[in-house]
């Protein structure tokens, strides 16, 4: 597939680090220096759907594409208001959609499970356009007690529509299970008959081994997918890589021996919207005219899961 239109929108509000500092034991300093983090946008008054939606119609009005054309929507949420139906349901009904859709719950790496589902679905012959909305709300799931994963987290939407074009050169995605390592828990309703406990739980990261894990997946991955179709790092222009924290996109920076230039970031100003994140990133670049015909993009991503994935495509 190639992708012919990028869209995002992320909510009014933005939290400063000072802000935090407010009400939580921690500091400009510190969030900076371990996280590059600076602001992050937070949902107050919005719908999760309505950034989604808008998104989806941005990137649509740059595809040329219309609602009628499109033949699959993939969604990517880990959490929103609706337990069903599904986010993508929602999206459709709000923008006038009528195709075949459906949500993932992928984590942080959803883009590009997203993109991978996309694309095996053009290759067996069943879509000619796509559309992607990763539509993500992290801020909800954590403890705005707990300093080690609120000053973290923004949120936000991107959307991509894809149609015909052979840009997509290959996708990889990656399960190494470790739930005990990023998760939360809900209870819903209880029923006459639950007896096993249940608890509401916030989200709780370890967030060293999920950083290793980062680095390491996100390197071997980039590494052997470039190499499955022939390529070498001296033919990647950009990497566009989940923006989690400026440490660990350093290290795969460092481990890769690549330049800065080759990676376009954003975490300062949006912290880390789950799979919303190398969207955002994606159409913030392409809107500014970073990336120009020909181009290679690595992507690479990483999150609760343990899920990781990477694709390479040309622009
Ligand atoms: O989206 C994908 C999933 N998430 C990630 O990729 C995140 C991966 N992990 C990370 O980015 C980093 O591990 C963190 C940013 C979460 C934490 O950074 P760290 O350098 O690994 O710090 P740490 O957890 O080892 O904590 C070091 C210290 C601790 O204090 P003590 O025990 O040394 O006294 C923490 O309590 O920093 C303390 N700390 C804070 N201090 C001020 C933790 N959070 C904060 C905070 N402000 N916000």
């Amino acid at each position: 597939m190639k992708i012919l239109g990028t869209g995002s929108v992320l909510p009014k509000k933005i939290v400063t680090n000072e802000d935090l500092s407010k009400f939580l034991d921690t500091s400009d300093e510190w969030i900076t220096t371990r996280t590059g983090i600076r602001q992050r946008h937070v949902i107050s008054d919005e719908y999760i759907e309505d950034l989604g939606a808008e998104a989806a119609l941005k990137a649509l009005e740059m595809s040329g594409k219309s609602l009628e054309d499109i033949d699959l929507f993939i969604c990517s949420n880990v959490v929103n208001e609706y337990i069903t139906p599904s986010l993508a349901c929602v999206i459709s009904e709000k923008i006038g959609l009528k195709c075949s859709c459906f949500d993932i719950n992928c984590a942080c790496p959803g883009f590009l499970f997203a993109l991978d589902i996309a694309e095996t679905y053009y290759r067996a012959g069943r879509v000619k356009n796509v559309l992607i909305v990763c539509a993500d709300e992290p801020t909800r799931m954590c403890d705005w007690s707990d300093r080690s994963t609120c000053v973290l987290f923004g949120d936000g939407a991107g959307a991509v529509v894809l149609g015909e074009g052979d840009n997509i050169l290959a996708t990889k995605t990656h399960s190494q299970p470790a739930v005990d390592k990023l998760w939360e828990k809900r209870v819903i309703e209880p029923t006459p008959y639950i007896t096993k406990t249940e608890t509401n739980v916030p989200l709780q990261m370890k967030g060293r081994d999920v950083f290793k894990f980062a680095v390491s997946a996100s390197t071997t991955e980039v590494v052997d997918l470039l190499d499955s179709i022939g390529m070498k790092k001296d033919d990647v222009s950009y990497y566009v890589v989940h923006q989690a924290n400026m440490r660990i996109i350093d290290a795969i920076k460092n481990f890769l021996n690549e330049p800065e230039c080759k990676f376009p970031t954003n975490i300062a100003d949006h912290g880390n919207s789950s799979s919303a994140s190398c969207a955002i990133l994606l159409d913030e670049c392409n809107r500014k005219g970073l990336f120009k015909e020909g181009d290679i993009l690595v992507f690479s991503a990483f999150g609760a899961g343990l899920l990781s994935a990477a694709a390479i495509l040309r622009w």
